[in-house]
């Protein structure tokens, strides 16, 4: 066992006029209520944020949360990974438990202050800024390849991505948490969308979130509310999709996942549900296959038959995902873990799945340049 997860706490993502801080305090307080325990039995905490320093001209974020509970004074780090900041936040914070017990981890982010082309700029520095972005590829723009190839190799269609755009919207009506819960999306409102990046249009976009994230970790569990981390893995590739030999796999992920299937001593077939980083809904095809929930190609017939959707036999993304869900970059996957403890705890209400056992994570930062996988259990 590589530790366990006392409690989960989160904002909800989508617009905020909150500042940082105050969006890292509701986390942290909330995971600390959910876990018994109080600030000052953190040992040690790690933060995880991607744009602090070009959205908000803040870093040094590890002081900043240090600023929410003045008086304990305990080591704290930030990590930066682009979009799978939360996810290798976790990983790090479960390696430091030998010597830290227990350790804090709060994603926190915002997006949505400075205007969209600054933003989009911001973002595209998680791609290669010499080659990708020099290239007038932005991030909608990259997925765009991703799915051109997908589609020229497996015969995937818009009609699939429109299958997981559905699929994750709908999910998010009940997720009170989720950027998207307030709206009901149809075919035709996705048919009405602009083309972003060709074959890309507005519904196979996450949005633009603000928000945070948090969970408190042991090695030891507290109690039968505590769900075991039964794998970790992070694998790290090249940045540049110029570099990469091909575009409809990315095997930093399939890499991260084989290692944290090993660690849990589990196969794809054993997995009950899986949170992924569906930041465009191809990416969310991507992600089924890298995890060999589906053979490569096969993602796409899996979605259509209803498999991952509530009531399948895997759902996928019962939070709306990143689609729907929303995005806070930095507490994206320490988000997808407070989902996945609240399903294997049976605490997730109108979306609960059935009786999950185990569920997997998948946290994608770049174009796959940075995946992290993490594999979670209830104990029985
Ligand atoms: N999906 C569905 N609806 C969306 C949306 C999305 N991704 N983004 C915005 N909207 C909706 C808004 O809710 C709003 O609806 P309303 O008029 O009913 O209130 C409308 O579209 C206009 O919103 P706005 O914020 O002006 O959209 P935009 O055109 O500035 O931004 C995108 C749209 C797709 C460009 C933006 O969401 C985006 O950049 N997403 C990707 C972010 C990203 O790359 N993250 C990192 C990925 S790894």
């Amino acid at each position: 066992m590589l530790g366990y997860v006392l409690g989960v706490g989160k904002t909800r993502f989508g617009p905020s006029s909150h500042a940082m801080p105050r969006l890292a305090h509701e986390a942290i307080w909330a995971a600390l209520a959910d876990s018994g325990l109080a600030i000052t039995d953190i040992k040690a905490f790690v933060v995880a944020n991607f744009l602090g320093g070009p959205n908000e001209s803040q870093l040094h974020l590890n002081s900043v949360v240090a600023g929410l509970f003045p008086g304990h004074r305990i080591p704290g780090w930030r990590v930066e990974a682009a979009c799978a900041s939360g996810g290798v936040a976790l990983h790090q914070a479960l390696a430091m438990l030998g010597t830290y017990d227990p350790v804090l981890v709060v994603g926190v982010e915002r997006l949505s202050g400075p205007p969209g082309g600054v933003l989009t700029h911001n973002i595209g520095m998680a791609g290669d800024v010499g080659l990708d972005q020099a290239a007038g590829l932005t991030f909608p723009a990259s997925y765009a390849l991703v799915a051109q190839r997908h589609m020229e190799r497996y015969g995937t269609t818009t009609a699939d991505f429109d299958a997981v755009s559905l699929k994750n919207h709908h999910n998010a009506r009940m997720n009170p948490l989720a950027h998207f819960h307030h709206k009901t999306v149809t075919q035709a409102d996705i048919d009405a969308g602009p083309t972003v990046a060709a074959p890309l249009r507005l519904f196979d976009c996450c949005p633009v979130s603000d928000g945070a994230a948090a969970a408190v970790i042991s090695a030891c569990p507290r109690g039968v509310r505590s769900i075991a981390v039964l794998g970790s893995a992070v694998s790290t590739d090249v940045i540049s999709l110029a570099q990469r030999a091909e575009h409809t796999t990315f095997p930093a992920a399939s890499d991260a996942a084989a290692e944290a299937y090993r660690q849990a001593g589990v196969g794809p077939g054993e997995v009950d549900m899986a949170e992924v980083h569906d930041c465009f809904t191809i990416a969310e095809l991507v992600a089924i296959e890298d995890l060999g929930l589906a053979k490569p190609g096969e993602a796409a017939a899996l979605t259509q038959s209803g498999a991952t959707a509530l009531g399948g036999s895997i759902p996928v993304n019962a939070s709306g995902g990143l689609k729907a869900g929303g995005h806070a970059i930095g507490a994206t996957g320490v988000g997808q873990v407070y989902e996945l403890v609240r399903q294997l705890r049976g605490e997730a209400g109108e979306r609960q799945v059935a009786s999950p056992r185990i569920g997997v994570s998948h946290n994608v930062g770049g174009v796959g340049g940075t995946c992290a996988v993490h594999i979670l259990g209830r104990r029985s």
